[in-house]
């Protein structure tokens, strides 16, 4: 008889997202999340064993200790491929300046925004910023979330990037959510060096990027492509930098105009283009032939009002594997819910359910280099799993703005429950 620890039995649907191939799904593919109707998993030692019917999985292991999922849905654990976690403060005052009238980016410019943020990380002590860190990774898990990449990019010198980059090293050793780093030194450029823009860049790729390399703190580096931070030409300079230091590139592109930040992303064969709010169809072109991930972030396209959207349907008939994430930050997006960012997938940007899911799963996997471990429930993967209070993986999208998940596993132990 062959061995399970634990059994999850009788989901209305066991969601599954696995054809057995490697990579993310793309074009038609992507709306395939692979359900098993009234299915179920066998865990052994952290792993899952055994995929399918519950009466076939009942039936197999007769002896192991079964829990019961009537009327719920079992879905991979999500993958947050974009999040700025690593800060000091909430920056709601800028919020309710923005109720009133002022801009994203005029606050930014009156050195407000990030270079706010900047200012308060810096002074904050290295254990000051892992309990926050860990107070919010807590938040996460309990809407659903097993495995994130986690940015830097507030504190915008050499220290206090690598200081950001040592918190997220702590707190990946210290509670359940799987952390990927993403040294993001191109956030801003901090208000010192406002006259000699050059100068940080050389920064960043001269000593930052060697610096966290070296302390094998990162395995990506990110750079904010846009009009009032940094250029194409910047962004070019740092990528290679990077990849020169073996950190892959991902890039903010195009989040406020099309800036040419997605051309990039595929020129330098980055693993994901982020944002994208304003790509036009020669960027989506380029993404689709260099096999880059596209991350929306519709929650902060939301917060931010903004008037236009990434356009996921064009991306996606073009073969972009499309995901979806949070963008979760103190400023243009204050929510860690995954659930919220599918629903608002499917309400603003015109994806399909089944779309968004995979796009908070399989393809948040791929676009963090996750694919192997996360994002789907598969025999041989990790048991990191959500148990959703509904019953059919619809309601994820459509009950906007409810924390649905009921419990929460990790490497096959209850981490959430309520
Ligand atoms: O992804 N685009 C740049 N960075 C963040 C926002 C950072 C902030 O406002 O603190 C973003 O939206
Ligand atoms: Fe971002």
């Amino acid at each position: 008889v062959p061995k399970a620890d634990l059994l999850l039995l009788d989901a209305e649907q066991v969601v599954t997202v696995d054809d057995g191939r490697p990579g993310p799904l793309r074009g038609p593919a992507q709306s395939n999340v692979h359900a098993i109707e009234r299915g179920g998993v066998a865990i052994l030692e952290g792993k899952i064993v055994d995929v399918g019917p519950s009466e076939d999985i009942r039936r197999r292991y007769p002896d192991a200790r079964a829990r019961l999922l009537p009327g719920r849905t079992l879905l991979p654990g999500f993958v947050d491929s974009h999040t700025h976690p690593v800060f000091a403060t909430m920056r709601e005052n800028e919020f309710a300046m923005r109720c009133r009238g002022a801009t994203y980016e005029e606050i930014l410019a009156a050195g407000g925004g990030i270079l706010a943020s900047a200012r308060a990380l810096r002074e904050m002590p290295e254990e000051t910023l892992l309990s926050l860190l860990l107070g919010r990774l807590r938040g996460m898990l309990a809407h659903g979330t097993t495995a994130a990449e986690a940015k830097s990019g507030y504190g915008l010198t050499v220290e206090s990037e690598v200081r950001s980059l040592r918190v997220v090293q702590a707190a990946a050793k210290a509670q359940p959510v799987t952390l990927v780093a993403t040294l993001l030194g191109a956030h801003a450029l901090p208000q010192e060096y406002r006259d000699d823009r050059d100068a940080y860049v050389q920064q960043v790729a001269d000593e930052m990027i060697p610096a966290v390399a070296k302390a094998g703190l990162a395995r990506f580096c990110d750079v904010f492509v846009e009009k009032g931070a940094f250029t194409v030409e910047e962004g070019r300079r740092i990528l290679r930098a990077g990849l020169a230091h073996g950190l892959l590139p991902k890039v903010h592109a195009d989040q406020l105009r099309d800036g040419g930040g997605a051309l990039l992303a595929a020129e330098v064969g980055a693993l994901s283009a982020e944002h994208l709010g304003a790509t036009g169809a020669e960027g989506i072109a380029a993404l689709a032939k260099a096999g880059v991930v596209a991350v929306l972030l519709p929650s902060s396209c939301l917060f931010l009002n903004l008037h236009f959207r990434p356009n996921a349907r064009a991306m996606i008939t073009a073969g972009v594997p499309v995901a979806i994430a949070t963008d979760f930050n103190p400023g243009s997006s204050p929510t860690e819910s995954l659930g919220l960012a599918a629903s608002l997938a499917c309400a603003t940007l015109g994806m399909t359910p089944e779309e968004a899911i995979v796009g908070i799963t399989r393809n948040g996997a791929a676009a963090c280099g996750l694919d192997e471990e996360h994002g789907r429930i598969a025999r041989g993967r990790r048991a990191n799993l959500v148990v959703l209070g509904a019953p059919s993986y619809t309601f994820l999208p459509y009950r906007m703005g409810t924390n649905l998940v009921r419990e929460v596993y990790v490497d096959g132990a209850v981490v959430v429950t309520s």
